[in-house]
């Protein structure tokens, strides 16, 4: 553990504490896990179907002398999610830190969503922040708590073809204040990042993806769209000792794509 606070030494007040990352395998979620890891926390790698990219994940952080667990879990059902505190519960029988980072989404028009399909989406990308913050808080016991979640623009615009993943993400920012003001008084903060928008599986199945990123990018003051370390640095300081008086907020990392109309 000394190494790696050694190595990075960015929060060296998070060497030896306990994060659950969903969706851990690739994207943002990966990057998270690995700076996480890379200040000496032991992360959780949840997946829900990539089995091999998430024991890749657990090697890498493993490789640098970091500690990890890659366990699944479908954050959308609760059962699958009582699994999964039941194993963090054996495992470590503490949490300091939950990123709930996981969604799920299928692109196209919100007036063709079904409500077998609202359901998926609400339940896999909000409601099941609120599942985990249940599970989790009595896990946090360590007298520290963090809980940050992962949003979009499209909580708040329209996006064309975003479909209803913008409800459910106007749905994550609202649990996510409301987790703030209901967990403050126990000393756990809860927060958010609001991330613009990033070249990943999820972000390319969008219709029109790349002329949407080329736009994007041309309409970014810091001249690159953003990237999945970008996220994870930002969640490290949400973290950290660093981010104690920040309360129910989202810090919007998109190199300044938002204040060009
Ligand atoms: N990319 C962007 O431009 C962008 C911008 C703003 C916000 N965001 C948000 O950032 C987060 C990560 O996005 P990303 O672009 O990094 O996505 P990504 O690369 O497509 O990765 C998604 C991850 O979520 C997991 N996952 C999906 N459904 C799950 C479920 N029901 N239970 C557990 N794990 C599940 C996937 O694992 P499996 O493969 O095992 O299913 C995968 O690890 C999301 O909340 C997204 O809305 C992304």
């Amino acid at each position: 553990m000394g190494t790696i606070e050694r190595r990075n030494g960015m929060y060296p007040e998070l060497a030896g504490k306990h994060a659950l990352v969903t969706g851990a395998t690739r994207g943002f979620g990966k990057a998270i896990a690995l700076n996480l890891a890379r200040q000496g926390v032991k992360v959780i790698v949840n997946f829900r179907r990539s089995m091999v990219e998430a024991a890749e994940v657990v090697e890498e952080i493993k490789g640098f002398g970091g500690e990890a667990i890659a366990i699944r879990a479908d954050v959308g059902k609760l059962p699958s999610l009582e699994k999964l505190f039941n194993r963090i519960t054996e495992e470590w029988g503490q949490l300091e830190i939950v990123v709930a980072n996981a969604a799920f989404g299928v692109p196209g028009n919100m007036m063709d969503a079904t409500p077998k399909y609202w359901d998926v989406t609400m339940s896999a990308s909000a409601r099941s922040l609120l599942d985990m913050s249940k599970l989790a808080v009595p896990l946090m016991t360590n007298n520290y708590g963090r809980i940050i979640s992962i949003t979009s623009d499209g909580g708040q615009k329209v996006l064309p073809g975003y479909g209803i993943v913008g409800a459910a993400k106007a749905a994550l920012e609202s649990v996510t204040r409301g987790l703030a003001y209901e967990l403050g008084p126990k000393g756990i903060v809860v927060n958010g990042v609001l991330a613009g928008l990033a070249d990943t599986k999820s972000s390319r199945s969008i219709p029109g993806a790349i002329d949407v990123m080329g736009h994007a990018k041309f309409h970014t003051p810091l001249g690159r769209i953003v990237e999945p370390k970008d996220i994870a640095k930002v969640v490290a300081f949400l973290a950290s000792e660093q981010a104690d008086m920040i309360c129910g907020h989202f810090i919007t990392v998109d190199g300044g794509r938002n204040i060009v109309g």
